[in-house]
């Protein structure tokens, strides 16, 4: 059996021994500046510590010897290495880091299963991964960017902390097993035709996914943070068994083709909703379960039909406005305001509803500075948006939970 964890070095002992099956390079990492070097490792059955490949080295290395690397495998910045290969390396116990390796065309590990990092960037000829089944089983962090492949095949993991898979142009399809995943799954700018298809996760903490062609999580239960989807080309999306986003927002921005949004079983979002120029989304009635928002709503659009009929408790703003005329669910939603501006009080930010707006497609930023990058703003008729900067209370850190206190404390 494969062991995945880090050995600590103990002793430096010079130079890698021959003969011994277990090597400890003095420093703990061995430097592989050609394919003499990688060969001088052909009896070390473990090698403890990092192994560093040179700039120049190449262009074939071949570094089948050890079964197990315990520290990190690092090339960097090679324009000379057109293959890296082992027969027998089964395990990687540290980070194995490609990166800015412009010839490396081939990637053959036949026996690798466990990689505690990935992370592979700017691999621009890299356009398959020969890695033989089951492929890389075990991982906890895995980082794709900017390669040639078409394909994540020899990577097949049932859960990871994180995923971040972005900017590999040729990349059209990607389909896994993953059940679970823990910290964020980030997939954006890949090639335009990219389908993604995770037909067993049922459990996820972040995820943001942008640029792709169809997206499908048919078995996601449980968003435990926010879920965004921004520049989509998909025309429907949908999370059949989704039952609730805990702690985050739920996004939805810029989708232009996107005609359907489907989440029949979705009851709460912790965070906030925003929905905001999809153009080619009139009709918003996905969300039928949908009851507790523990944010702002904010949807802006093409909207011809709004419904949300099961929503009674939204804590932050409640803010809609289309470029059609919704005037039956503006008057509709009245009913659920706060109760100084009429309403029962469900909602208990502010409340703002707008008709044939012709610029309800242009804000397009969440309401709040909460979750990073976005800054104040959204309806023109909202007020106090800065007072909450002294509250104690605690809604969220999504992304639109800075709205909801702002909204909330506007009632004060
Ligand atoms: C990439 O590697 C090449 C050597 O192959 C080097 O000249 C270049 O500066 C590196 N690029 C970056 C961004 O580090
Ligand atoms: C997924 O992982 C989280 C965090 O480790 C855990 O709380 C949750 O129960 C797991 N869910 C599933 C379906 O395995
Ligand atoms: C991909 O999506 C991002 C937003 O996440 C956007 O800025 C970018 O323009 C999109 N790229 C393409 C090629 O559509
Ligand atoms: C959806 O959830 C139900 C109830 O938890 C479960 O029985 C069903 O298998 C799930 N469907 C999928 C596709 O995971
Ligand atoms: C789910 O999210 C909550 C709120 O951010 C966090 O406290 C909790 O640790 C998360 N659960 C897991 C298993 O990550
Ligand atoms: C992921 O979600 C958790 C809540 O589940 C949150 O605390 C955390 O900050 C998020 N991480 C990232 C990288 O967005
Ligand atoms: C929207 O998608 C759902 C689920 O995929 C489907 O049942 C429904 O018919 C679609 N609605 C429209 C108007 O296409
Ligand atoms: C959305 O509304 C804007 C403003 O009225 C309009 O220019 C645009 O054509 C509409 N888009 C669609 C897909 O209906
Ligand atoms: C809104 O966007 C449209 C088209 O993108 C533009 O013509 C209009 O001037 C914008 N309005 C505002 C207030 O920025
Ligand atoms: C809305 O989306 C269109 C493309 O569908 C884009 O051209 C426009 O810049 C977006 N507007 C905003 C305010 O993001
Ligand atoms: C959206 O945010 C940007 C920068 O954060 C700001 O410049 C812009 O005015 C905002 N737009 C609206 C409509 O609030």
């Amino acid at each position: 059996m494969i062991a995945n964890y880090i050995l600590p070095v103990l002793a430096a002992v010079g130079s890698v021994a021959a003969q011994s099956s277990t090597c400890s390079p003095s420093g703990g990492t061995t430097t592989i500046n050609s394919q003499a070097d990688a060969t001088g490792l052909a009896n070390c059955k473990t090698l403890k510590g990092s192994v560093l490949i040179g700039a120049n080295a190449g262009p074939v290395i071949d570094i089948s010897g050890p079964s197990q690397v315990t520290g990190d495998i690092t090339v960097e910045n090679n324009g000379v290495i057109t293959t890296l290969q082992s027969t027998n390396l089964g395990a990687v116990g540290g980070a194995f880091t490609l990166r800015n390796l412009t010839i490396l065309t081939t990637f053959q590990f036949t026996s690798l299963q466990s990689v505690k990092t990935i992370d592979w960037q700017s691999l621009p000829a890299l356009g398959s991964l020969t890695i033989t089944a089951p492929g890389v089983t075990q991982a906890t962090d895995v980082k794709i960017s900017d390669t040639f492949l078409s394909t994540l095949d020899g990577i097949d993991l049932t859960s990871v902390r994180s995923m971040n898979i972005n900017n590999n142009r040729r990349l059209t399809k990607f389909s896994t097993q993953l059940g679970n995943l823990s910290d964020i799954l980030n997939i954006q700018a890949n090639g335009r035709q990219l389908e993604v298809t995770m037909p067993n996760l049922i459990w996820i903490a972040n995820m943001t996914i942008a640029n792709v062609t169809s997206f499908s999580v048919p078995s996601l239960a449980v968003v435990n943070g926010s879920a965004r989807f921004d520049f989509n080309y998909f025309t429907s999306f949908s999370a059949p068994n989704l039952t609730s986003a805990r702690s985050g927002d739920i996004s939805f921005v810029g989708n232009a083709n996107l005609a359907n949004i489907t989440m029949p079983q979705l009851t709460s979002i912790g965070g906030g909703l925003l929905i905001a120029n999809n153009t080619g989304l009139g009709e918003l009635n996905g969300f039928q379960k949908l009851s507790e928002i523990g944010g702002a709503v904010k949807l802006r659009g093409n909207f011809t039909v709004v419904e949300f009929p099961s929503v009674d408790d939204v804590k932050g703003a409640f803010d809609i406005s289309s470029t059609a005329n919704i005037q039956d669910e503006c008057d509709k939603f009245k009913s659920l305001a706060p109760t100084n501006q009429g309403g029962n009080g469900m909602i208990q930010g502010l409340y703002t509803c707008t008709s044939n707006n012709e610029d309800a497609n242009n804000d397009t930023n969440s309401t709040s500075t909460g979750g990073g990058s976005s800054s104040s703003g959204g309806s023109s008729s909202s007020s106090g948006d800065d007072k909450n900067a002294a509250s104690s209370l605690t809604i969220s850190n999504a992304l639109l939970g800075v709205a909801a206190l702002a909204g909330f404390a506007s009632l004060l």
